[in-house]
């Protein structure tokens, strides 16, 4: 096949930065997607309050106005300190989609994050009664006896004690386990069969392994949270999203950090894959020769977990091979990297697909 039309994608997991940064990476996004999860991440201030979810969705529209046809969805960064009724208000009013909770500690701005779930079982309890969704990234840092637990085995504890206990004591709350990097995760989701529990996957996920980080000349490039498994776990995700499962659907977690950021050490974690996203997970779909499961998977899963409608656009790509030729420019004279770039034109990621 040399070509697929599909319904327009989402992307339910993307980092959109803010300021130049956000002015630069945003309509790479929104040029490929129809609506996003917004990571609410941001630096030094994460968006913990409705005034600043709001503030942050202006600044974002502010930098939109050449794309009026994406709509960003906001989310809310839970804290242990965050107020139940502000959240459930902010989603019953639809200023807000979801609520991210981040272990505090895990990952890139996540310090102010949760610190024990066990906090925020208020929120949780009111986020339940309005259908408000919680993202979760999901990784336990910390075993018991609070030792710390190593990065390839975080996604497996999670799984095994935080998980579990959140289906238990909130029968209702609808959950999304963010980027799925693991066997283990797949199975989760899978057994509990429930069309409260979806999950995302990233790309790079489903596009590298352990072996390929610890190959690659520029390991940096690769590194994010969770890290890379090994290709057990790469083939096991590869397998989900294909199989038309519905439980599993689009979220790059694309993630840009300054170039200056990524050569620091240790490196900034996170991948910026959303330039050529759309077009790498149709190919890990034409590889699996799963083409006709790619629209599932890319545009309706994430939209009906959501309870929004499927957007009514199409997109239509194309084979027409390309590659990344060039750093991204921000209007700060720094520069961030794509993934697939690299400044030798002989070792840049062939890319088959295209959007027409
Ligand atoms: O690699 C990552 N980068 N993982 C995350 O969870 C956060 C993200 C970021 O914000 O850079
Ligand atoms: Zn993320």
């Amino acid at each position: 096949m040399d070509s697929i039309t599909i319904r327009k994608p989402d992307d339910w997991h993307v980092h959109l930065r803010d300021g130049a940064m956000l002015e630069a990476v945003l309509p790479f996004t929104a040029r490929a997607f129809g609506r996003a999860i917004v990571m609410p991440n941001l630096s030094p201030n994460p968006v913990t309050t409705t005034l600043e979810l709001q503030a942050y969705r202006e600044r974002i529209t502010e930098a939109l106005k050449a794309y009026p046809t994406f709509t960003p969805l906001m989310t809310y960064y839970l804290t242990d300190n965050s107020s139940a009724k502000e959240i459930a208000d902010g989603f019953t009013n639809g200023i807000a989609s979801a609520v991210k909770a981040y272990p505090a500690g895990a990952t890139t701005n996540s310090a102010q994050g949760v610190t024990d779930i066990r906090k925020v079982y208020e929120v949780l309890e009111a986020m339940q009664k309005v259908g408000m969704p919680i993202l979760m990234h999901g990784e336990a840092l910390k075993d018991e006896s609070g030792n710390t637990i190593d990065p390839f085995d975080r996604e497996k504890v999670f799984l095994d004690t935080t998980l579990p206990a959140l289906l238990k004591n909130f029968p209702e709350l609808k959950i999304v386990l963010e980027h799925a990097t693991t066997k283990d995760a797949v199975d989760f989701v899978r057994n509990e069969n429930s069309n409260r529990l979806g999950s995302t996957v990233t790309l790079h996920h489903l596009m590298e392994n352990r072996e390929d980080v610890e190959h690659s000349e520029e390991p940096a490039y690769l590194h994010c949270m969770p890290v890379i498994k090994n290709e057990e776990n790469q083939k096991a995700l590869r397998e989900a999203v294909t199989s038309g499962d519905s439980h599993f659907f689009l979220g790059t977690d694309s993630a840009p950090h300054l170039v200056s950021a990524k050569e620091k050490t240790p490196p900034a974690a996170g991948i910026f894959t959303v330039p050529s996203a759309i077009e790498l997970y149709t190919q890990v779909f034409e590889d699996m020769g799963k083409l006709e499961n790619l629209e599932t998977f890319t545009s309706l899963n994430g939209a009906k977990f959501y309870g929004l409608p499927p957007n009514e656009e199409t997109t239509t790509l194309t084979k027409n091979p390309w590659t990344i030729d060039s750093l991204v420019q921000i209007s700060n004279g720094e520069t961030i990297r794509p993934f697939g770039y690299n400044e030798d034109p002989a070792k840049r990621l062939q890319i088959q697909w295209k959007i027409s």
